[in-house]
């Protein structure tokens, strides 16, 4: 072989040598492709449509928050609510009127604290009456329901309702009293959404409070008329009599 002949073949050696070189190389790129797409995360299982944000007239809407603060709910002694002079100051009797109770009611005292109220409406409504006592605080019920048993009063139903919810039965109430509890209540659009199902047929709300900023232990009357219109009420009435209870004002409304 001569030294052209030794040259030549060095060189085909050569380009063997670097073709089987770039032809690994891919090999290996091609490879850690696959394990990289093998890594790659799996495409998301469809999921189920997200639920409506209104199925019925009475469920949750986003549009429901409130942007105000609420006052703690009370949670103290239940003496502060028995004060003999109440019942003067606060026109209770007047405030039945307006609500229409009567004998054969059924009422509904949300927030009913020591039952102060809910007692006088069983009273008025009578045997053929009911009036349901609903709270958060199930301490506040052991409390009324020991208290119906004393004074003989077996129309009087208590129900552990939600912070959102009065947990009332359908169409079940012809009045409703909220006494010093609406600026409580931390989510009272949605409530009262919820409320309007349990009122029957020519039902009335009745609110009463004083004026403050929600989480003062008082709210603007005009809060609570734009709260209870988004909740699909209409204002009928408007007083001011029971301000001597140290409160403000007393709305009443009905389902618009
Ligand atoms: C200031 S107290 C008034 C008690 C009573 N209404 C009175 O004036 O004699 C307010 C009451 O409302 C209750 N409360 C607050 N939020 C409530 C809600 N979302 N549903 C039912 N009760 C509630 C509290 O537990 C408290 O007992």
């Amino acid at each position: 072989m001569n030294v052209r002949d030794k040259v030549n073949r060095e060189r085909r050696l050569l380009v063997h040598l670097l073709l089987r070189s770039v032809l690994s190389v891919h090999l290996a790129l091609a490879l850690w492709g696959c394990a990289v797409a093998n890594q790659q995360p799996r495409p998301a299982k469809p999921i189920a449509s997200p639920r409506p944000s209104v199925s019925t007239e009475t469920n949750e809407r986003s549009s429901d928050r409130i942007d105000r603060l609420a006052s703690e709910p009370y949670s103290g002694s239940l003496s502060i609510f028995e004060d003999p002079k109440r019942e003067d100051r606060l026109q209770v009797n007047r405030v039945m009127d307006v609500l229409g109770i009567k004998a054969g009611s059924s009422v509904a005292d949300v927030g009913a604290g020591s039952g102060w109220f809910t007692v006088r409406a069983a009273k008025r409504v009578g045997s053929n009456g009911l009036v349901y006592a609903v709270e958060i605080n199930s301490e506040y019920l052991k409390h009324i329901d020991k208290r119906s048993k004393e004074e003989n009063l077996s129309n009087i139903r208590t129900i552990l309702g939600k912070e959102d919810d009065p947990l009332l039965p359908e169409k079940s109430v012809d009045a409703v009293l909220l006494l010093k509890t609406y600026h409580e209540i931390s989510e009272p659009v949605r409530w009262l959404r919820r409320m309007r199902s349990a009122m029957r047929e020519g039902a009335l709300l009745g609110i009463i409070d004083r004026t403050g900023k929600g989480d003062d232990h008082g709210i603007d009357p005009d809060t609570v008329v734009k709260e209870a219109q988004r909740a699909g009420f209409v204002l009928v009435e408007q007083h001011d009599f029971v301000r001597p209870d140290e409160v403000d004002y007393f709305l009443v409304f009905r389902v618009g």
